[in-house]
């Protein structure tokens, strides 16, 4: 990995996600958030501060070095027990069934291969357990849709692997969860990359 991508990068996607604009997203899930959560991709770990009197822990797994010290930062002082591991979403190091709520905040756009993390989601959530995402991704306009597949391997490049054009809700579903709760709608610009999607998942 080179410089950019172990330094800089991190640096500029956190700043990127502490935007205000996303703020009503984190607070949504937070007051949504019961029990054992696992969060996929903690990056700076910007959701703790939303989390109710019923989460009673956090696992935050963040395959990023960089990341990793961010979130230990944001664990610290937290009113509930955070325990952070390098790992990645398609090979979670968590037992069956043993979480009550997974939360993704735009890192379903992130991880390589979203089915297969999705799969590991479905794997650790216990009956009755639900997947409480926000996600950009496509768009419902065609005109932007086209955009956004032109820019997507520039996009990826440039924004450690982010794409722009994933169709979130679709993919959830097609990994074996009903949506419910759903909302839609762009938030800010570019259009490209502010398509966001915000529900609840939960396993068929
Ligand atoms: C745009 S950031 C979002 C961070 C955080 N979820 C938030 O809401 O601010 C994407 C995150 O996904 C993480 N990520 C990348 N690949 C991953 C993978 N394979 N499994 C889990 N997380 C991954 C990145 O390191 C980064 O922390």
């Amino acid at each position: 990995m080179g410089w950019y991508a172990r330094y800089v990068l991190p640096k500029l996607l956190a700043s990127a996600m502490r935007q205000k604009d996303l703020v009503p997203f984190r607070s949504r899930i937070g007051r949504a958030a019961t029990g054992r959560v696992l969060e996929l991709g903690i990056g700076p770990a910007l959701n703790l501060p939303f989390y109710g009197p019923d989460v009673t822990a956090v696992i935050g797994i963040e395959p990023s070095r960089a990341f990793l010290d961010m979130a230990a930062e944001g664990a610290r002082g937290a009113a509930f027990p955070c325990r952070l591991l390098a790992a990645r979403g398609d090979a979670l190091p968590i037992d069956s069934g043993s979480i009550d709520t997974v939360v993704t905040t735009w890192t379903l756009c992130t991880v390589p291969d979203a089915a297969a993390v999705l799969a590991e989601v479905r794997r650790v959530l216990r009956p009755g357990g639900k997947l409480l995402f926000a996600e950009h991704g496509r768009s419902p306009e065609p005109s932007v849709r086209r955009w956004q597949d032109r820019l997507n391997p520039v996009w990826l490049h440039l924004a450690g692997g982010c794409n722009i054009n994933r169709p979130m809700p679709a993919l959830i579903e097609q990994a074996g969860f009903s949506v419910s709760d759903l909302s839609t709608g762009y938030v800010g610009r570019p259009k490209v990359a502010t398509f966001m999607f915000s529900g609840v998942g939960t396993p068929r």
